[in-house]
Parts: structure tokens; C-alpha cells; sequence
């Protein structure tokens, strides 16, 4: 699935903006690519009293046994498969039905034939299935079982049976199974076609006022087995053969083509049944099919490949499908040729959902997203929308080789899958669009901010032995930032140092080794060593694996010292917090083996390796009195550099005459190191607030993104205390500059600019002005808010400032202005739209009208579910909302939890907004009291979160005390 931590990047800018509202936006976002699922453990999975008709009738299963007694001897009791059967073919039909049974119930139903063969003798078969009724045999059991080679003698079945627990259909035979033999095991089912965007589902919609309904899927991780029993564990690869029933009038899309035109439903022509091609071997997660009136554009791609974007018939109509089309023809192009592989399949379809919890999935052949994932409306959306859809795709395109054609073997190596995709998402978004500096972004969107959760004693590897990752709980906690953005980090460094030519060379090698199979990481270190051997431009002194595992085996990432008086480096494990204890241990003590590139006075200097031990020395780094050293060129290692005081003057010194001898990257990690090295104590919290002087002459967008993001932390810290003046002066001087020079190139903001760093700096300029009182800026936003609130019908701002406009114009407006917001909130057709107004609609400064909005997600009709997390945790970013939220979500936990807590990565991010502010011994007090208070219920996928808060709040408390008064001092003489 796409990406767990996938801040977005548009999103990003836009949460540092607002004083009040935005940081929420980055949440709001960052669940883009996560996954939902609702384990909500149901009580019976018994059969209905009345069969519907297409359920042939006959007596109804109700035997279920829970794994009460949890024997591991016994196979059911145990979350993986028993190595005995390996799955060869499925044939699969279901019929979704869109209106209501006599129950009020949504119901699909289903038969299944699966082919396995066995590889060892067994007496029990063991196939997942998940709130699904299963209608006997003539002879009592859930399934019918024969053997397909004539001469076996067939086996008898002596009982069938559910296990809750472990999400089995148990199948108890007479006599072993025998090795090497062909079986077929086929049942008829029925389940729910829930509105709980996990496994077969439904999602509605209006169009036009009048209520729609989709069938639509989500497997990933562990939800194929709610559709159709299965052997769901991604190494069990089939082939499918699908066929979906569905109204005539309405269009059903899977993986494949279909094989023709659909067929009229012997029993009931108002139903067509639609049978697709066989897929090629794959995984049970990476199967799709959806049922609805969608419409589509679409075009053959020179190699053949049919292209199609699929939506709302009204998102078609107004175009909102064409950028998506556009640019799918040549990402597919890139791919084929960064992976040396053609695109494995025919057909390539994405389609936007109304409903859809992650931000994408990267479904073979059909891909699933969000809408404001996938669609773009040149009038209304900003450039933020516009990158993140191009990079959306990308990622979810990469894994159609990479995920798809070869796949990892169990969910512990995750972070490879995901980490790949979210790497090279950039690439194929930059060949698109390249004039951009895509590739420039995922220092701040990834590596800077992976580091803030990597940089904790609470981190954990990126590699988790298999073992460990049983359950689907488990597997779900798996999806997290660190997954995502840590391993494309570490792939960005390892492609940096072999270069992108040989990286690509071993992917390449890898892919075709293992097409159509599955492998653990090691495979591709080793194609990656292989291409290294071969050739002898590239010098990398140690092997691949040696390096990679000590990044991906232990924790965190380590901070280099630089003494440029003798050209000695040192490191050492960087913790954010310096008083916390790492318990975890690591098998390389903590020690890495670094590349380390660097410049001196605007030199760029040959690329040294530091072993794995403290301290080493080159001439490389040492500094006359009139040089600085700069050490970790573009950012392209996964460490933080500190210097010794006279060459972080010199470094200052520099910024303030002449910055631009500093590359754009290395100008905004100053800034970043800085303010890390603070926070753990590395350097006085002085000279990383010096390090954001020179911005006062600073255009460019990285610099000043990396300190607004920094002293975000300052402002959660302080926009409580006497401290938020002096600060906010500041703030106001440094980008009154900013914000006048983008007034002068816009021409009194007529006409924006072209380059995306700009148009980003454009917004960051706004964004940041509004929000510390310019008031040139405040009366900008209050006039065009009003302009637009005396002609709706024509709105003059431009998308990329809407966020801010929005939000700066309700934090200063009423009730009138904020319900104006919500009636377009409640109009939008476009949700990149809508979601500008949701996130303006926490930016209220009154605390009755904050209240409501909170009462709003409780209530579907108001806030669709896949946007409640999104919208607390906007709601919790202003300064006002925070404490709502927080007794909300304390009074309102088990509910929360039963709706989205079991499997749900943005949930997770939820407790991280709420708890953000936590800086007193007071709300820690009330922190451990909430965890004591819901022992009982649970933190399900937000466990790691709800730790994680509890230490961040101590490191807060501490922080404060230790830094509040000379910060105040420092804003207070340079205000
Ligand atoms: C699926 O279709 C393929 C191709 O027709 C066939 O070989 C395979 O046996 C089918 N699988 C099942 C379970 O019927
Ligand atoms: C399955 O059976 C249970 C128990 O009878 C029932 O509550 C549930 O609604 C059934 N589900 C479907 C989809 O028929
Ligand atoms: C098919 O639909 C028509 C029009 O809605 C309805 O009158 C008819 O009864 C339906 N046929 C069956 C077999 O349900």
C-alpha cells in the first residue's frame, strides 16, 4: 500500500503555516498511504436464517470454536499457515448486491474453488476466512473436497469448522492428504459488503443528490479472507479467476481484461456476469474488483498498454481524470525501462473512491486511491495536490513491479517493499514533471522527517525477524513511518554511493531472478553485489550487506562529530531526548558504517567511509582558520553532522555574506542538524536560533521549510507562555522581507510562479505572515475571503493560497464566516477542495463553534469516516481545539477505538496530534492516567504511538525547563 508516513508534501509547507490550524494538515495527509483494517473481533460467523436466492438453499453452518484453550500443538491455534499445502489456482465468483436484504443488511455472496497441492501429508487443511456464513453440503460440511488426480482414493471430510481467533476455516479429514497431489476444495458463502473499508466493502455517495453505492476492495494486509476463503499470506501465490455478478447497468473492473462482454444472468436478466482473464501467479493482497457506474478516460499506451482513470461520472466529465492519464503513459514508460521489465500486465486502470481509508493501493492492474489522490482540476487545485498526485501514482505504479511481479515473503520486510516504492516514487514523478526539484523534497518529506521518530529510544529496526510479526495487529503496526520513509532513506543513500546506474543494474537483475515469486532482503543486497563485482568505477570498500544491515538491524542513525582543528569524526547514536535509555540492543553496538561526503569553502571534497567504529581521521575534514567544512552533501547520508564551535561560526559566517556558496540542501540542513543538536543537548539552543538570521535575506523554499519546521516544535512548546511575543515579533521580521518580495513578483499577487520551489515559498511566505500578524497579510486574506463570500459562485483565490486564505479568515472571523466554510465544505465537488475547507474549519478561534465541529465526526453524514482522524487531529493542532480534543478523545476512546483503533495507521497519528503539546507534568500526570484508564479497551495499532507519547512528553518537560529562559532571552534581543 502506499506509503504510512506519506506527509505530503504540498502539506507539509501548509502545517507549518497557519498559527492556528495546518499542523493538523500533515496528518490529515500523512495517512495517505495507510491501511485500515477493522478487526473488530465479531461474535458468530454463523449463516443467516434465510438464505437470499442466489445462495442455493441447504442447511447453514454454525459450528465455531474460538481458540479458547490456545494449545500451539493444535495448527488452527497458530496465526501462520503450516508449511503442508501450497495454494496452484482459484476460481472465484461474487455477487455484490447495492440495496439493502429485508434485514437492512448489505450482503455480497460467493462460491470459491481453490486448486492446492500438497506438499506434505496432513490431515487437516487450514484456509483463512473471515466473517464469512458458509452454506453446507448435502453432506453437513462448509466445503466439498475431491482429489483431481483419478487414481488417489478421495478423501473423506469428518468435520468442518470456524476458529474465530486465528481467522481459519478448518477442515478435518479422515485420512492424510498425500504429498504431491492435486486437490479441490470448493464452498458457497455469503458475507457483509460492510461500509468498513476492509475486504470487500461499500462506499456511497451522492451524485447529483441522489445517494450512490460502489462495491469496492481493500486486502492489504490481511482482508482477502473477508471476500473469499483463501490462503492470505502473500508467499501463497495462485492464479485467479474472477467473475463478478453484477446490476447490468453498472461496470465491473478487476485485476484483468474481462474475458468478453458480459453475460446476462440465466435466473435474473437484470444481473450480468462478468468472468476476467486468468491473472498471472500473485498474491492474495494485490487482488481487486469493483463494482459501479463509473466512468473512465482512456488511451493505448505506444507499448500497448491499455491506460484507463476511472471516477465519479462528474469528476469525468469536468476533466478531473486527464492529469492522472496524462502522466500514467510515461511513468509506466520510466518504470519499464529503470526496471529493464516490461509492465507485467495488459491493462493498467486506477480509479478514485469516494471512500477509501489509505491513500492508495497499488492493487495488479487496478489500482485503488483516494480521490484527492488521484485527481486534479487545473482551476481549483493547488500544487501541492497536483505533486502529490504525480507522486502518488508513482509510487503505487513502481510496485506493480517491485511488490507486485516480485514480492517479499512475509510483512517483516515491509519496510523494503514500501521503502523502494516511496524512494524511487520520486524519480518517476520527477521524469514527468522535471523541472521541479522533486527529488530535492524528500530530504524534508522523508529523511528529516523519519529522523524526529528514528532519533528516539522507542524506535525500533527496520528489520523485524519474521517471527516477531504474527498477528494481524501485528502486521498492521508494520505500516509506520519508519517503514516508509526510513527505508527509502536508507535505499536513497544506498543508491547514492553505488550510483543510480548500478543501483538500478541490481534491481534489475533482482526483479528478473524472482519475477512471479517472492524473497527476503538479502536477495537484493545480493543482486546488488553482484553488479558492484562486476565492474570497477565504482570503489565501495566494504560489502553491501555489511553496510546495509548495520542501517536496517539497529535503530536510529548516528550523529558525526567533526573537530575540524585535527580532522577527527567521531559518532555516536543520536537520541533527541539525551536522558532517555535505550534498552533495545543492537548487534553492532550502535556503530555504523557511513559514507561521508562533504565540501570545504564550496569545494566538494572525495567521499570517505567511516567504519564502524567511534573515531576516525582524514585531512579531508580538517579547517584553516579562514575555511569551513561541510559534511553530507545534499543530504544523501541518514545522519546529523555537528562541528566544533569555531567551524559552526565560520559555517554562520558564510550564511550571513554569501549563502549561496552553500547548495540549496546543505543551506537547510544547517539549519535542521542545528536544531537537533539542541534538542539533544549537542549545542546551546542559541546557536541553532542563529542559524535562522540569514533567512532574513532567504528566498528559496528549503531553508526556510526546514526552520518552520523546526520552530514548530518552539511554538507547540510555547504558544502557551510569555515566550509566543517575543517570538511571534520575530518571526514577523524575518518574513516580512519573504513575504514583500513574493508581493513584488507576483505583482501584488496577480499572477504566481512557475517553478514549484517557488510557488511552495509563495505559500510558505503567506502562510507564515498570516499566521505571526503581518498585517499587509491579514488584510489580503480577509479582502479576497470576502470577495469571494459576496460572489460563491466565483472564487478569485488562487488554490495555492486557499489553505491559508481559508484558514486565516475563519481564525478572524465568526460564526458566519465558519459556517460559510462549511457550506462550501458540504458543496465541494472536488475533495482537494474540500479538504482545504475541512482543515480551514478547525482554525476557529471560538470555543462553541470548535466543539461542534469535534461533535461533526461523530456523525458520518457530516464527516465522512476515513476523514475523522484527520479532522481531530486538525482540530487538536490549534492552540484553542487542543484541550477539546484531548477530553474528547479521552471520553470518547472506546468508541474511537471500536471504529478505527484496530488496524488503522492514521490512528495512530492521532494520539500523536493530541498529545504534541504535552510539555507539563500535568498532562503526563493525565497521560498515564488515560493509558491506565483504557487498559481494558486497548491502543491496538496506536500501542508504539501511546509509548511513544508518554517519552516524548518527559523529553518536553525537560526541554522547557532547561531551555525556556534563554530562548525567551534570544527572541526577546533579536525581536
Ligand atoms: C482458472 O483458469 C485457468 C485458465 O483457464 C485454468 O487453467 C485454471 O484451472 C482455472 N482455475 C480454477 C480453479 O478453475
Ligand atoms: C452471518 O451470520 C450471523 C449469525 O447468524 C449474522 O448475524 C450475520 O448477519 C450473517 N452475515 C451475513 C452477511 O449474512
Ligand atoms: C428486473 O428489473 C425490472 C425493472 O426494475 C423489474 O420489473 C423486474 O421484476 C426485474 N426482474 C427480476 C427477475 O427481478
Amino acid at each position: 500500500m502506499a506509503q504510512g508516513f506519506y506527509i505530503s508534501k504540498p502539506v507539509g509547507i501548509l502545517a507549518i503555516i497557519l498559527g492556528v490550524g495546518a499542523v493538523s494538515t500533515i496528518i490529515a495527509l500523512s495517512v495517505v498511504y495507510s491501511q485500515e483494517k477493522n478487526r473488530n473481533a465479531e461474535t458468530s460467523t454463523a449463516a443467516p436464517s434465510t438464505a437470499p436466492s442466489a445462495v442455493p438453499p441447504g442447511p447453514v453452518t454454525t459450528t465455531t470454536t474460538t481458540a479458547s484453550t490456545l494449545d500451539p500443538t493444535k495448527p488452527w491455534n497458530v496465526y501462520r499457515l503450516p508449511k503442508t499445502l501450497v495454494p496452484k489456482s482459484y476460481k472465484v465468483t461474487l455477487r455484490p448486491f447495492l440495496t439493502p436484504n429485508n434485514q437492512g443488511l448489505y450482503i455480497f455472496t460467493g462460491t470459491s474453488t481453490v486448486h492446492f497441492q500438497c506438499v506434505k501429508p496432513t490431515d487437516v487443511i487450514l484456509i483463512h476466512s473471515k466473517k464469512l456464513n458458509y452454506t453446507n453440503s448435502p453432506q453437513g460440511h462448509m466445503v466439498t473436497l475431491q482429489a483431481l488426480n483419478g487414481s488417489q482414493p478421495q478423501p473423506g471430510i469428518v468435520k468442518t469448522e470456524l476458529v474465530e481467533l486465528t481467522e481459519y476455516l478448518v477442515v478435518h479429514l479422515k485420512e492424510p492428504l498425500v504429498a504431491d497431489v492435486l486437490y479441490e476444495m470448493s464452498s458457497t458463502f455469503q458475507g457483509e459488503l460492510a461500509d468498513d473499508l476492509a475486504g470487500f466493502y461499500r462506499s456511497e455517495y451522492t451524485e447529483n443528490g441522489v445517494k450512490k453505492v460502489l462495491a469496492t476492495t481493500q486486502m492489504q494486509a490481511t482482508e482477502a479472507r473477508k471476500s473469499f476463503p483463501c490462503f492470505d499470506e502473500p508467499a501463497m501465490k495462485a492464479t485467479f479467476n474472477i467473475t463478478i455478478i453484477h446490476p447490468k447497468d453498472l461496470v465491473a473492473l478487476s485485476n484483468m481484461l474481462p474475458k468478453g462482454p458480459g453475460v446476462p444472468l440465466p435466473e435474473d436478466g437484470n444481473w450480468t456476469v462478468t468472468e476476467f482473464e486468468t491473472t498471472p501467479v500473485m498474491s492474495t493482497y494485490l487482488l481487486a474488483y469493483i463494482v459501479s457506474e463509473f466512468r473512465q478516460v482512456e488511451r493505448t499506451a505506444p507499448s500497448g498498454v491499455l491506460i484507463r482513470i476511472w471516477a465519479r461520472p462528474s469528476a469525468i466529465n469536468q476533466g478531473h481524470g486527464n492529469y492522472a492519464l496524462n502522466v500514467t503513459g510515461p511513468i509506466l514508460d520510466f518504470f519499464s525501462q529503470h526496471y529493464d521489465t516490461p509492465y507485467p500486465l495488459s491493462k493498467s486502470d486506477q480509479i478514485a473512491l469516494p471512500d477509501f481509508n489509505a491513500g492508495a493501493m497499488e492493487n495488479w492492474g487496478l489500482v485503488t486511491y483516494r480521490e484527492s489522490a488521484l485527481l486534479y482540476d487545473r482551476q481549483s487545485s493547488s500544487s501541492g495536490n497536483q505533486e502529490r498526485v504525480v507522486t502518488v501514482i508513482a509510487h503505487e505504479l513502481a510496485h506493480q513491479w517491485f511488490g507486485n511481479l516480485v514480492t517479499l515473503e512475509w510483512w517483516n520486510d515491509l519496510w523494503l517493499n514500501e521503502g523502494f516504492a516511496s524512494y524511487v516514487e520520486y524519480l518517476g514523478a520527477d521524469h514527468v514533471q522535471p523541472t521541479w526539484n522533486l527529488k530535492d523534497l524528500m530530504v524534508l518529506n522523508d529523511v528529516y522527517r523519519v529522523m524526529a521518530i528514528d532519533a528516539l529510544a522507542s524506535s525500533h529496526p527496520l528489520s523485524t525477524p519474521a517471527s516477531e510479526i504474527n498477528t494481524p495487529a501485528q502486521i498492521s503496526e508494520v505500516f509506520d513511518s519508519i517503514s516508509y520513509s526510513k527505508g527509502a532513506s536508507v535505499l536513497r543513500m544506498l543508491s547514492s554511493f553505488l550510483t543510480e546506474d548500478l543501483f538500478k543494474k541490481g534491481v534489475a537483475s533482482y526483479l528478473h531472478t524472482f519475477e512471479y515469486g517472492n524473497t527476503i532482503y538479502q536477495d537484493l543486497w545480493e543482486h546488488l553485489q553482484q553488479v558492484v563485482d562486476k565492474q570497477s568505477v565504482v570503489q565501495v570498500p566494504h560489502k553491501v550487506n555489511d553496510i546495509m544491515d548495520r542501517w536496517i538491524l539497529q535503530m536510529g542513525f548516528p550523529v558525526i562529530t567533526v573537530d575540524t582543528r585535527t580532522g577527527t569524526l567521531s559518532q555516536q547514536h543520536f537520541l533527541l531526548d539525551p536522558n532517555s535509555t535505550v534498552t533495545r540492543p543492537s548487534p553492532y553496538n550502535y556503530l555504523w558504517i557511513i559514507p561521508i561526503s562533504s565540501i570545504k569553502n564550496g569545494a566538494v571534497q572525495p567521499t570517505h567511509w567511516m567504519p564502524g567504529v567511534e573515531q576516525s581521521q582524514s585531512d579531508l575534514f580538517k579547517a584553516a582558520a579562514n575555511e569551513w567544512v561541510l559534511l553530507n552533501l545534499n543530504v544523501t547520508g541518514y545522519y546529523v553532522v555537528n562541528y566544533d564551535g569555531g567551524n559552526w561560526e565560520r559555517i554562520l559566517g558564510q550564511l550571513q555574506t554569501d549563502p549561496l556558496v552553500i547548495p540549496v540542501i546543505n543551506r537547510a540542513q544547517v539549519i535542521h542538524d542545528a536544531f537537533n543538536l539542541a534538542s539533544a543537548q549537542k549545542v546551546p539552543v542559541t546557536r541553532a536560533l542563529n542559524t535562522t538570521l540569514f533567512l532574513i535575506r532567504e528566498t528559496e523554499y528549503m531553508p526556510w521549510e526546514a526552520a518552520l519546521s523546526s520552530l514548530s516544535y518552539f511554538k507547540l512548546m510555547f504558544d502557551r507562555s510569555e515566550v509566543y511575543g517575543p517570538m511571534k515579533r520575530y518571526l514577523k521580521k524575518q518574513v516580512t522581507p519573504l513575504f514583500d518580495h513574493f508581493e513584488r513578483v507576483t505583482q501584488n499577487w496577480t499572477i504566481h510562479p512557475q517553478n514549484l520551489m517557488d510557488q511552495y515559498s509563495e505559500i510558505n511566505a503567506v502562510s507564515t505572515a498570516c499566521s505571526y500578524g503581518v498585517p499587509k497579510c491579514e488584510k489580503l486574506a480577509s479582502d479576497l475571503f470576502a470577495q469571494w463570500k459576496n460572489n460563491p459562485q466565483n472564487n478569485p483565490i488562487h488554490p495555492n493560497l486557499r489553505s491559508t486564505v481559508y484558514c486565516t479568515a475563519v481564525a478572524q472571523g465568526g460564526e458566519d464566516e465558519w459556517n460559510f466554510v462549511w457550506e462550501q465544505y458540504r458543496k465541494a465537488e472536488l475533495v482537494n477542495e474540500a479538504d482545504k475547507l475541512r482543515g480551514a474549519l478547525a482554525c476557529s478561534t471560538q470555543v462553541w463553534i470548535l466543539n461542534r465541529f469535534l461533535s461533526y465526526t461523530l456523525d458520518p453524514n457530516l464527516i465522512r469516516k476515513q476523514d475523522v482522524t484527520s479532522t481531530l487531529s486538525s482540530i487538536s493542532s490549534n492552540v484553542i481545539g487542543q484541550t477539546l480534543v484531548w477530553d474528547f478523545v479521552q471520553s470518547n476512546w472506546k468508541k474511537l477505538f471500536q471504529d478505527y483503533g484496530t488496524g488503522s495507521f492514521s490512528f495512530s497519528n492521532l494520539i500523536q496530534a493530541v498529545t504534541r503539546r504535552f510539555s507539563s507534568e500535568f498532562e503526563l500526570q493525565q497521560l498515564e492516567q488515560f493509558k491506565k484508564n483504557n487498559m481494558d479497551t486497548g491502543f491496538g495499532s496506536a500501542t508504539r504511538a501511546l509509548e511513544q507519547a508518554l517519552e516524548k512528553t518527559k523529553a518536553n518537560i525537560k526541554w522547557v525547563k532547561d531551555n525556556k529562559e534563554a530562548v525567551l532571552q534570544w527572541f526577546t534581543e533579536n525581536s
